[in-house]
Order: structure tokens, then sequence, then C-alpha cells
């Protein structure tokens, strides 16, 4: 018996090998005596080909795509440039059905589906057969090693991972997007971000980093936005503002380094993305106040139609637009104290505004969005009391700034904003696996 193989090079390229694969059937194509089934199996694909008797059984049966299939044969390696996935191909000569499981017919619907044809919504119905389809897995892979990678890069700066609660009683990002339920009769919430709790483990810690869902209940539907999102957040003791900002760029380059040494992942984003570059270090640096100024110059308006006037809130659009025109990784800093967190640092030059930074990709805009934080006691109570927070049930964190408080910061990034920039997607629905926005929490 012929070992069984995952489809994925190089583990299986050899000449003259019998192998035995298993797979799904991505597609085919029949000539008068020869058929050509390509199999698929999450590793990678496989061109097969059956001729003779066994052409003529697969006939018989008609074989419908996405059926399972078992097939045992000969790798046979092609010249660079055949038309075959990775210039091999399998003679087989044996198949089997396992447990007679076909697909049902509608071969245009499936195949629809998997090549992610048709209206938006009718595809996410399907979502659970559309990431079947070449781009929808694709994103996927490049979404595995991306996340793995952030393991790495922490492993190597010394951060050491932590595993916060999502189910809390405060709110990091503002009451509005908070999603609420019923706790054992108490009011509870979905965190927003882990960021608290990770700035009450660092005086036993030392820098730490976690990778956790954050909900909001976000009421506008946007390409960028999720009611559930994986949120990379880090914090780090005792730096500056310029150290968190030389983190940051590290961390997000040796993330991408590490991602695109990967050939087959390489391959992947090349594909998804043709125009990839790694981006330059260091990252363009631009405060609040010079963006207004730009935004100004540029004609581009605020929310109300009028020009950019310090203090607004620079909305999506206009920093889409930006970023689109500037056309590479911005770090945003210093914005005012009255559009940011309660807990961000002042500037100490200028106490209207924060210790701040956005991170702005082309393409999506805001992928991360971090901040020193508020070390002082008093000025933490004023800051609650500011934006009529009731500091009570914070008490865990506001100790912080008794017990040896410390200068500090962090910041949260977006997962599937930062994917859906290096794979070039339209919107953030496609780089996660079930996406929930308002109106969706199925499949
Ligand atoms: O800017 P945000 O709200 O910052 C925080 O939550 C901080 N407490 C993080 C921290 O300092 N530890 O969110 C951080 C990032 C955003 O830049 C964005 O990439 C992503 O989280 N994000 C969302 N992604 C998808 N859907 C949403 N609804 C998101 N809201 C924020
Ligand atoms: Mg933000």
């Amino acid at each position: 018996d012929p070992a069984v193989v995952k489809l994925r090079k190089p583990d299986n390229e050899e000449h003259g090998t019998r192998v035995r694969v298993f797979g799904r059937v991505h597609r085919e194509r029949k000539q008068k005596d020869v058929i050509f089934v390509t199999l698929r199996d999450g590793y990678g694909f496989m061109q097969c080909i059956l001729t003779g008797q066994l052409a003529k059984s697969y006939n018989a049966i008609t074989l419908t795509r996405e059926t399972s299939m078992e097939i045992v044969g000969e790798m046979y390696a092609l010249p660079p440039g055949a038309h075959a996935p990775d210039n091999r191909e399998l003679h087989a000569d044996y198949f089997n059905v396992p447990r007679g499981w076909k697909a049902p017919g509608g071969e245009d619907a499936i195949t629809n589906m998997v090549q992610a044809k048709g209206d938006p919504q009718t595809l996410l119905d399907r979502r659970h057969l559309t990431l079947r389809g070449e781009v929808a897995s694709a994103v996927m892979f490049v979404r595995d090693a991306v996340e793995f990678a952030f393991h790495q890069v922490y492993r190597e700066t010394r951060c050491r991972k932590v595993s916060p609660p999502a189910l809390v009683q405060t709110q990091v990002e503002g009451g509005a997007t908070l999603f609420k339920f019923d706790y054992y009769g108490e009011q509870a919430y979905l965190t927003q971000s882990s960021q608290l709790y990770l700035e009450t483990c660092l005086p036993s810690m030392g820098d730490v980093y976690c990778i956790e869902k954050s909900f909001r209940a976000e009421k506008s539907l946007t390409r960028r936005h999720l009611s559930e999102y994986t949120h990379v957040e880090a914090e780090l003791d005792f730096i500056t503002f310029d150290d968190l900002l030389t983190h940051l760029e590290q961390v997000m380059c040796r993330v991408l380094e590490i991602t695109m040494a990967d050939p087959i992942i390489a391959k992947y984003i090349k594909d998804l993305n043709p125009e990839f570059q790694m981006p330059s270090r260091p990252f363009k640096r631009m405060k609040y106040a010079e963006a207004i100024d730009w935004l100004r110059e540029h004609d581009i308006p605020n929310e109300e139609g009028q020009p950019h006037t310090f203090g607004d809130d620079i909305a999506e659009a206009a920093e889409r637009r930006m970023t689109d025109i500037i056309n590479r990784p911005i770090f945003l800093t210093h914005f005012p104290v009255e559009i940011k967190a309660f807990y961000m640092q002042k500037d100490k030059e200028d106490p209207r505004v924060t210790e701040s930074v956005d991170c702005l990709m082309p393409g999506v805009g805001e992928i991360v969005g971090g901040s020193m934080r508020m070390d002082d006691y008093d000025e933490l109570m004023a800051a609650y009391q500011r934006e009529g927070i009731d500091p009570a049930p914070y008490y865990w964190y506001t100790d912080q700034r008794k017990y040896g408080s410390s200068p500090h910061g962090g910041y949260g990034l977006g997962l599937e904003r930062f994917l859906a920039w290096l794979c070039k997607q339209h919107t953030v629905r496609d780089c996660c696996l079930y996406p929930r926005y308002m109106g969706r929490c199925t499949p």
C-alpha cells in the first residue's frame, strides 16, 4: 500500500513514486478518453489523470465537484510552465469515493460558491462553502501565518503571553459600542479591549501581550468594522512614547519578514496583492495638528463638509484618502485629549494633546491604536470625572497608580485590518472565518 501524502509541495514531488491522496474534486476537465481531476485537500492541489477503464467508470458514476475522493497512482514531475498545479500530476490506477458520498449536483451553484461569484449576502450565507474557494482560503492561510508570526515576534521581544477575561464589567473605548448582557443578574459586557488587564500584569510579568477577541457593537456598516474581531495587544513597562513607536514599527516589520520568509505564504500574498512591498523604516510620523493642515491644503472636508479644524475627528473617509495619497504607513500622533480615551497620557509640552498614535495603512486607514497611559492617580481620577465614568468598578485598574506606578504604554492592532492591507482585500469581512457585524451572526 503506498503512503498517504498531503497535496503540499515539496512533500510529495518525487517523480516516479506511488502515492495515495485524499481530497475533494476542485475542478475537472474531460477529453475523449482522458479525465483530468484536480483534487484539493487544504494543503494544495493535485492534477490527477484518469484513463482507460478508470475514465470509463468515473464517467459512469458522474462525479460532482466537491465530492471526496481517494486516488492512488504514480507521480510525474512536469516541465516548468506546465498547465498543472506545482508542475506535477498523478497518473491514477485506482480511485474510490469514500462510502459513496457524492456531493449533490447543481454544478454551477457549487462552482459559483467556491469561486465567490454572486451577491455578497448570499455568499456570506454560504461562507462555509465559499471558504473552499482559492482566494478565500489563501487569505485564511496568510492569516494563520501572520498570527503565528506575531506569537514568534513577541517571544523574540520577550513579551509574555497572557489571556485576559472576555466577560467584564468595565469599558475601555466608550459606552456606545458595549455589548451588554445579564451576568447572573448583574450587568456585564463583552470586552472591547484587554488593555486595562494587560496593564495590571506589568508589575508581575513584565512586558505582556495577548491575541484575543474584542467585541464592539458598531452600529454602522463599513468595510473595516466587525462586531467581533481579533485584537493583537501589547503593553510595555518603563518606556517613553518614542520607545513605543519604535517597538510598534519593529513588531510589524518583523512579522512581515517572518511571514514573507515562507515561500508558500509569500506566493499567496503576491497573488492576492501583486503590488505588495515591505514598508520602509522608519514609518512616516505626522502629528494630528499637521494632519489637519494637510487635510485643509488638500481640500478634504470633515464630516460636516467643512474644512477640518483642530479638535475634529478625522473620519474614516478623510483618513483613507490621506493614507491613499501618501501611500505608505503613517504614524499619526498627538491627538487632542477630547477625541481620545480617558486613559491616555497627556503630552508634557502641550497638555491639549495626548501621547497617542494611530498607525494608518493605504487602502484601510487605521490598523493600530496605541498610547502612553496616564500613570498619575489623581490625574486619572480627574479623567474619569471629565468623561462621566464612575471609577469604582475600575479599582483594580486605578490601584496600579497607587502601588508602584510606572511610565508605560501599549497598543492594539486589528488583525483583520492588518490582513485587509496585506492581502489587499476590500473588506475585513473577508479576512476572518465567519464575520460578525450588525445584521449577521450566522453561520
Ligand atoms: O483604536 P482602538 O479602539 O484601541 C483600543 O482598543 C486600545 N484599548 C488598544 C490598546 O491600546 N491596547 O482599537 C485598536 C484597533 C484599531 O486600530 C483597529 O485596528 C481595531 O482595533 N478595531 C477594529 N477592527 C475591526 N472591527 C472593529 N469594530 C474594530 N474596532 C477597533
Ligand atoms: Mg482607534
